[in-house]
């Protein structure tokens, strides 16, 4: 019988594809979400289960019902703005949530924990190139808040009663879709770069906004690290065996290397869709670093991984593919 593992946040843009991935590896993917930011349409790969984090009676019960390996945590709340506007929505979400969480997996006696966390966590190092061992100096809640649930993963994994192991993933910035369009990126308010770039480009949106051009990058605008949905999943598999093969609790940045620059990205997209971008200039936004870029090739020292499809017109085409495939809706 297949083993199953609970994926939180399954309803959402990674976590789907984590199910979408979990399900081809011969896992049942079970998702548990509230759909706060999640899409009944992406949960099509395994079981649903409806709840929230915060509920610790109905993740114990969901957990006891279904007996999973392990646990993937994609559930939170991530729009920077939002988090430095109400900072308290995030630590309730995102830090009781992921405690809740734990003590669930303790009281369950579920091992093994993968947890999304991200380079948000590490702030700015003036043009430092990121890796595990950088202090992690968060600029805004929503950093500060994962930077939070790492700290108590890590107390719960040293007490003496509990029996948990994690893997930690330091996402750069996630973009790209499903290569069979089954499940693509689709946040409520959308604030990534390459959907919103997409969405001006189809007329769904009046202009992109280029927020703040007078960054110490060689364009002024702020460079990110882009990693496939795709490669940053077959990651996530990669640590959960790591996990079940017993290897122990580690840390691993997900990221190319590769930094683009916010208007290298609006010119890749005009030249995979053919088509203009409408775009403004906007000013700075609160809590955004100049440049993030991961410096860390332990990803694929230690588990192997290669993210081969990470090149800026792959991510934008399966995007685009799945944008335009029939019955979208924004
Ligand atoms: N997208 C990126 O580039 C990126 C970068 C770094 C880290 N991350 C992390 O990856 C994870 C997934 O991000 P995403 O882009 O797929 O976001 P998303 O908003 O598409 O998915 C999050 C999912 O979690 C669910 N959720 C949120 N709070 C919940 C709660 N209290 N109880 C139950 N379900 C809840 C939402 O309904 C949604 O389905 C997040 O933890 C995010 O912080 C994402």
């Amino acid at each position: 019988m297949a083993e199953r593992v609970l994926v939180t946040g399954g309803a959402g843009y990674i976590g789907s594809h984590a199910c979408k991935a979990l399900a081809g590896a011969g896992y049942i993917p079970v998702t548990f979400d509230n759909f706060v930011t999640g899409w009944r349409e992406a949960v099509q790969f395994g079981p649903m289960e409806e709840g929230d984090l915060r509920d610790r009676a109905r993740l114990e019960e969901v957990m006891r019902k279904h007996e999973p390996v392990a646990v993937m945590h994609f559930a939170a709340l991530s729009n920077v703005g939002e988090a430095s506007r109400d900072p308290g929505l995030y630590w309730d979400n995102n830090v009781i949530g992921s405690l809740r969480l734990v003590e669930a997996m303790a009281a369950c006696k579920i091992p093994n924990l993968v947890f999304s966390s991200t380079c948000a966590t590490y702030g700015e190092h003036d043009g430092v190139m990121l890796d595990e061992s950088c202090p992690q100096l968060p600029l805004n809640a929503y950093g500060a808040s994962k930077r939070a649930v790492e700290d108590l993963i890590v107390n719960f994994a040293a007490a003496p009663d509990v029996d948990l192991n994690y893997v930690f993933f330091r996402y750069f910035n996630v973009a790209g879709a499903d290569p069979e369009a089954e499940i693509g990126e689709f946040h409520r308010p959308e604030t990534h770069l390459i959907p919103l770039a997409l969405d001006a480009v189809r007329g769904r949106r009046d202009k992109l906004t280029i927020f703040g051009q007078d960054y110490p990058t060689p364009d002024g605008t702020c460079v990110r690290d882009y990693v496939h949905v795709t490669d940053l999943i077959a990651a996530h598999v990669l640590g959960l065996e790591h996990l079940r093969a017993g290897k122990g609790s580690d840390v691993f940045n997900l990221g190319t290397g590769r930094g683009f620059s916010v208007r290298e990205v609006v010119e890749a997209v005009a030249k995979v869709t053919q088509e203009p971008v409408p775009a403004e200039d906007g000013p700075r936004r609160a809590g955004d670093c100049a440049a993030l870029v991961s410096g860390s090739v332990k990803a694929a020292d230690e588990l192997g991984w290669a993210p081969d499809h990470s090149s800026l017109d792959e991510m934008i085409s399966t995007a685009w593919a799945w944008h335009q495939r029939p019955g979208y809706k924004a």
